[in-house]
């Protein structure tokens, strides 16, 4: 019998607290953004096809045989097959997002989960069921094809997209899932300028080799904001968190990575009534992250419009109840 078609989903993630930061070893927190999704259908094609990757957003579609190594949609398919030590099946693979690419809110990391939960699927290995594979797995097959993307990913995308919660991330340690002790609301703002996470990053480690103390210092106090955010968060000491998205902002300047786009946005946010805003990602273009009271939300997704924004999106971030596995990724 020829197996059923299977769908699978992956939200975007905004990074809240200590990108950049977070590649050389420093604590970050992001959350996943439900709003915004990838999705993966498989589909069964006649016997002998082989496996057929079809990207309709992009206007593209190979079969995996003929993809080259480097190919992102290619590698998470083949790092799936690999793992489940599984033969190429005969399949449509189709994959579809309305986040937007190279925005900073984990278009990419979000394909690759969608991807690799729905192939699994369809292989008889559907994800967190005894045996098969498990998040921490696909969150490792998500790292792999995210160093084809950025080369030197932290590992934060990847775990925010697979466990779909907040998370605190350190390079290397264990997961962590963040307590939200009071819900909280985020407008996110689009420049509509595309960044490179690659570029970014490489850019970062490229003034950080010619001044390591100057930027090992900057690393530290954005990782000791992210660490002051953590505790707020928990607390649900919302009033608190503002301030240090402001601080985090103005480190990120420093740093290099903000853009005259995002500054304005965020300028516009604060001014409208955001108890703070940020930058979100890699940046220099990207999206921008407000922290709004309820009330507000209108104000300064009209505000931040006007100031130039494409797409806003808002989004609360809550606690959520689902379990996290221990990791190392
Ligand atoms: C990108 O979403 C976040 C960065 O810190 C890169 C990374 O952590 O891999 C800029």
């Amino acid at each position: 019998m020829a197996p059923a078609s299977i769908e699978s989903c992956a939200p975007g993630k905004v990074i809240l607290f200590g990108e950049h930061a977070v590649v050389y070893g420093q604590p970050a927190i992001a959350v996943p953004v439900t709003e915004v999704q990838a999705s993966a259908t498989v589909e069964p094609a006649p016997p002998g096809s082989g496996l057929t990757l079809v990207a309709p957003d992009l206007g593209t579609g190979f079969p995996l045989a003929t993809a080259p190594q480097g190919e992102p949609l290619a590698a998470a398919a083949r790092l799936t097959l690999t793992h489940l030590s599984a033969p190429e099946p005969d399949a449509t693979l189709t994959v579809r997002s309305t986040i937007p690419i190279a925005s900073g809110l984990g278009s990419g990391t979000a394909v690759s989960t969608a991807l690799i939960r729905a192939l699994a699927g369809f292989l008889g290995h559907p994800v967190e069921t005894a045996g098969c594979l498990s998040s921490a797995d696909v969150s490792a097959l998500v790292f792999e094809v995210e160093k084809i993307h950025h080369g030197t990913p932290s590992g934060i995308d990847n775990t925010v997209v697979v466990y779909e919660q907040p998370v605190y991330f350190v390079r290397g340690r264990p997961v962590e899932r963040l307590t939200v002790g009071a819900p909280f609301t985020l407008v996110i703002g689009d420049t509509g300028v595309r960044s490179s996470t690659r570029r970014v990053v490489e850019q970062v480690r490229r003034a950080w080799q010619r001044s390591p103390a100057h930027y090992d210092a900057l690393f530290d106090q954005i990782g000791d904001t992210a660490n002051q955010a953590r505790r707020a968060i928990e607390a649900g000491r919302i009033d608190l968190l503002g301030r240090l998205m402001d601080d985090n902002h103005e480190f990120l300047i420093e740093l290099g990575v903000s853009s005259p786009e995002l500054d304005e946005l965020v300028e516009a946010a604060r001014l409208c009534g955001a108890m703070g805003a940020k930058l979100s990602g890699a940046g220099q273009g990207g999206n921008m992250i407000a922290l709004v009271e309820d009330d507000c939300v209108e104000e300064v997704t009209e505000e931040m419009r006007e100031a130039g924004a494409g797409r806003v999106i808002c989004t609360k971030v809550a606690a959520t109840l689902q379990r996290i596995e221990k990791t190392t990724d």
